[in-house]
């Protein structure tokens, strides 16, 4: 069950897949709440691209509204098939994987940002967090983005083991130190994102 789900499915039915929906979520207290806009800014950011959430949950309706605003390609995966449990009419415009992230790691597709909320589990190991973040930038393209969800608590492997990759396969590191945290990576020194100025 996701946390407050039958509120979720209410605020779906009532705003649909929005910006309102969004903004409604920001001024809440979930555990991605101010991260949600964050998520959707760095989709947009990027423009038509290919995204991957590892997590479903309120996060997807953020990737959800970038996608079909930017005619982007997005795969949500979970363990559990919440979309068969949470109504919402634009599922067709989302892949959704059921399964464990390793069904996503044993394809060849990479992924212009990929958002991973699957570490607040303090019986994770340093170990299988450390595989998950390798799996995971081996489909991040050159300039992609990848986003972790709990990475400013200390009782979680992933805290930890971020520093660990940063260093080894020489990432820039933003940490954004709200909420749970929310981290940022990207390859050092890779070109940006085109015309600057280009209208959303
Ligand atoms: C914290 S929740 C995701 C919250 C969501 N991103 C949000 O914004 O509300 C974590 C989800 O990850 C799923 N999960 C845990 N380990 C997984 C794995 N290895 N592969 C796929 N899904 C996994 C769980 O079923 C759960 O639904």
């Amino acid at each position: 069950m996701i946390h407050r789900q039958s509120e979720l499915i209410k605020d779906i039915d009532e705003l649909g897949v929005s910006e309102e929906l969004l903004k409604l979520w920001f001024h809440s207290r979930y555990s991605t709440s101010k991260h949600l806009l964050i998520l959707y800014s760095l989709a947009r950011g990027i423009g038509k691209g290919k995204f991957l959430e590892i997590g479903f949950g309120r996060s997807t309706f953020a990737f959800l509204l970038a996608s079909i605003q930017s005619g982007s390609d997005f795969t949500c995966c979970d363990a559990v098939n919440y979309p068969s449990e949470i109504p919402c009419p634009e599922y067709d415009r989302m892949y959704f994987v059921h399964g464990n992230s390793a069904e996503i790691w044993n394809t060849s597709v990479r992924y212009d940002l990929m958002f991973l909320d699957y570490f607040s589990d303090q019986s994770m190991s340093m170990r299988a967090c450390f595989w998950e973040l390798v799996s995971a930038l081996k489909h991040l393209n050159t300039h992609g983005i990848l986003a972790i969800h709990d990475t400013f608590d200390h009782r979680y492997s992933v805290k930890k083991t971020i520093r660990l990759i940063a260093f080894l396969y020489r990432l820039d590191v933003v940490t954004l130190p709200f909420n749970y945290g929310l981290t940022l990576l990207t390859r050092k020194g890779v070109p940006n994102f085109g015309d600057p100025w280009e209208k959303a």
